[in-house]
């Protein structure tokens, strides 16, 4: 393990079936003005905002509603939930959704008590919150982001063409989450396969860096054979609760911090595919597919032992024989032929980008250096060429 850490994670889950039942035994413990975000409406078609009203109701809740949510939460909408959870002195925010309500959530949570401009101070000065910080709690709808469980929390500016992600303390971790696998079996096929990419793309971000012995590695190892495991089943029978209950509990697991606790890790494909939502507002993880094997390929030589590692433990690549270099690029075609066959988006064409769009795009990235190899503007461009 390298450096020095202090692990805490403060968000309790309530997981499986009955996991609504959780709510009830949260609600009490915050004062009575409740903010209830979500978006576009999905819940009240699948019956979930039914549920979260009666235990609210039960509760004895003053409701305050802040709908329309959407995928990619603009900094716009960021404003008026301010001003909408200020209206309501809101004691408590629940995140009835996917990672754009929860992250919406968050930002608007240390945004309330504060008079500077969220945009400016979280997301261009990447400061910390200084004032009272109103909590959040999460009702979960999408997997793939693991924003039930971390501080993370993306916000788009169309204007400045940026979409930038600020990773809070556990301060603004959700209070809690009910995670109920159940309540996902209504996402369409696009956005279900979007966060399984999601989630393998963010424990790639992690596994793919450092040349260390680490914990870490091996529970990601393992997160990834589960998740290869179960995607094509959930893809076939989408109410199949087995598939779907593993998948959310890998997503929650990938991104809480736990596995990126005494290691390098990388995000460099995160900051490929922001600035390509950025332009776009594509869908989140198609953006991450789009950009995933030029990357990959392009930074192999640079880290080729870990990919050798991730060819052999992850997709069961046979090493007799063959050369290192033979054995890594057999792990990334075996990842490509199961993106291919999940129907994932493999080519940022299909997601609007055009030739004369990658000027644009490589400004918007941001360079991480925590990667197997920092990436010049150059190759930045020649990456999102080839991804097209
Ligand atoms: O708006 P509604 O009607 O709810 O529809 C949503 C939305 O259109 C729909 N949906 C969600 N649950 C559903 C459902 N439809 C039917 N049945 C259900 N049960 O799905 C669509 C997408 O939802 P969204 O919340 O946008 O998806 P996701 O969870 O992928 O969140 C994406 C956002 O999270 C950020 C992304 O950048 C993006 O802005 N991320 C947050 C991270 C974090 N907090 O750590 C890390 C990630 O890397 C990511 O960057
Ligand atoms: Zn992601």
């Amino acid at each position: 393990m390298l450096g020095n850490f202090t692990y805490c994670n403060p968000t309790r889950l309530y997981f499986g079936k009955e996991a609504m039942q959780g709510l009830e035994k949260e609600l009490p413990k915050y004062g009575e003005n409740v903010l209830l975000v979500y978006g576009g409406g999905s819940i009240k078609k699948n019956g979930i905002y039914d549920q979260v009203v009666a235990a609210l109701k039960a509760c004895g809740k003053k409701v305050f509603e802040d709908a329309g949510v959407m995928p990619n939460p603009t900094v716009e909408k960021l404003h008026e939930g301010v001003e909408r959870a200020r209206a309501a002195k809101a004691d408590l925010i629940l995140a009835v959704g996917g990672g754009s309500v929860c992250d919406y959530a968050k930002a608007v949570s240390v945004s309330v008590h504060c008079d500077e401009e969220p945009w400016e101070k979280y997301y261009i000065r990447f400061e910390e919150p200084t004032c009272e910080i109103v909590p959040v709690g999460c009702v979960l709808t999408m997997v793939g982001t693991g924003s039930e469980m971390n501080g993370g929390s993306v916000i788009t500016n169309h204007a400045q063409k940026l979409k930038i992600g600020h990773v809070f303390g556990t301060e603004v971790f959700p209070k809690f989450s009910i995670l109920n696998p159940e309540f996902t079996f209504t996402l369409p096929k696009y956005q279900m396969i979007a966060g399984f990419y999601d989630i393998m793309s963010h424990i790639l971000e992690q596994y793919l860096s450092g040349t260390d012995d680490n914990t870490s590695d091996y529970i990601m190892e393992g997160m990834l054979r589960s998740l290869i495991h179960s995607a094509p089943i959930a893809v076939k029978d989408p109410t199949n609760y087995e598939a779907r209950s593993n998948i959310m509990w890998t997503a929650t697991w990938a991104l809480n911090t736990l596995v990126a606790m005494g290691k390098d890790t990388d995000w460099e494909v995160h900051m490929l595919g922001q600035a390509v939502g950025a332009h776009t507002d594509a869908t989140h993880g198609m953006t991450l597919a789009a950009v995933s094997m030029p990357y990959y390929r392009y930074i192999m030589p640079y880290g080729l032992a870990k990919f050798v590692r991730y060819a052999v433990n992850v997709w069961g690549v046979d090493l007799s024989g063959k050369t290192d270099e033979a054995v890594a690029a057999e792990g990334l075609d075996r990842m490509e032929a199961w993106m291919r066959s999940l129907g994932l988006v493999m080519n940022l064409t299909e997601l609007g980008v055009k030739e004369d769009m990658i000027d644009g795009l490589v400004k918007s990235t941001l360079v991480m250096e925590g990667g197997y190899k920092v990436l010049t503007p150059e190759e930045i461009a020649q990456i999102f060429r080839a991804s097209l």
